[in-house]
């Protein structure tokens, strides 16, 4: 049988990899944060000191390094650099500050295209980011758009970063999505859109579980047809 995929995309905060992840658990898929890779990339311009929105210069460091992404515990991706595990630093926000330049980048966007698709071929997935649906899995068994408020994906992430113990404000998170999201939309490689056959979720005052069933409920309906 073909592997089957599900494709999640979405702004910010919307949700995304916390249900991707509890859907492939449930499916017994393998969960793909796109985000981590781009997020990756901007970890290592970070380092390198290399003008994340040089595409030359980010291009030397992509084919330079050596990326790998395996499958760890609790699901998340696990992310190495030249051999070094740096996914415990990747959600930092210095790294949320610089992903969406590197992420506008043609040549960063086609190599890690290639490196999520082959994923795909070998695996049942269920992958998140901005752009699965309309790029990088275009024939996707299901394609889910999930957005939320503004404000309420940013209390969510301040949530998050104040047990981590960063101090940012909550109107500095909504000011830092809002531009996130812009940067990701209004780019013209590969933006964060609609694809035209996705199903749209707010998830806005809804429970993690109950948008879970909800795209639990899409697969079987798109296996059984
Ligand atoms: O978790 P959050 O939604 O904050 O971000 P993420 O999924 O980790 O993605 C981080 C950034 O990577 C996004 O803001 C995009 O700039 C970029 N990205 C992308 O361009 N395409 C993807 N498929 C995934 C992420
Ligand atoms: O991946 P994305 O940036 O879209 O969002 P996320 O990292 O999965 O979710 C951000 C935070 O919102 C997490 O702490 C989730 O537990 C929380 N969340 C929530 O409170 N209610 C939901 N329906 C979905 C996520």
């Amino acid at each position: 049988m073909s592997p089957i995929s599900v494709a999640i995309d979405g702004p910010a905060g919307a949700g995304k990899s916390t249900v991707a992840k509890l859907v492939a658990e449930r499916l017994n898929f393998l969960y793909i944060d796109t985000g981590a890779m781009y997020r990756a990339v901007a970890y290592l311009c970070n380092k390198e000191q290399v003008d994340c929105s040089d595409g030359a210069a980010v291009s030397h460091l992509l084919r330079n390094h050596d990326f790998r992404f395996e499958e760890g515990h609790d699901m998340n991706l696990q992310v190495y650099i030249d051999g070094e595990d740096v996914t415990a630093h990747l959600r930092n926000p210095g790294v949320s500050k610089l992903v969406s330049l590197v992420a506008a980048l043609p040549e960063v966007r086609s190599r890690l295209t290639e490196w999520q698709r082959a994923f795909a071929v070998t695996h049942s997935v269920v992958m998140d980011g901005r752009d699965i649906g309309t790029v990088v899995l275009p024939h996707a068994t299901v394609k889910v758009f999930l957005t939320a408020n503004v404000e309420e994906r940013a209390r969510r992430r301040l949530k998050e970063y104040q047990e981590q113990g960063f101090d940012i404000s909550l109107g500095e998170l909504i000011q830092s999505m809002a531009e996130r999201d812009r940067l990701d939309s209004e780019r013209e490689v590969a933006p964060l859109s609609i694809a035209d056959d996705a199903v749209k979720i707010d998830s806005t005052g809804k429970t993690i579980n109950g948008v879970v069933e909800e795209i639990l409920r899409l697969v079987e309906n798109a296996h059984v047809r």
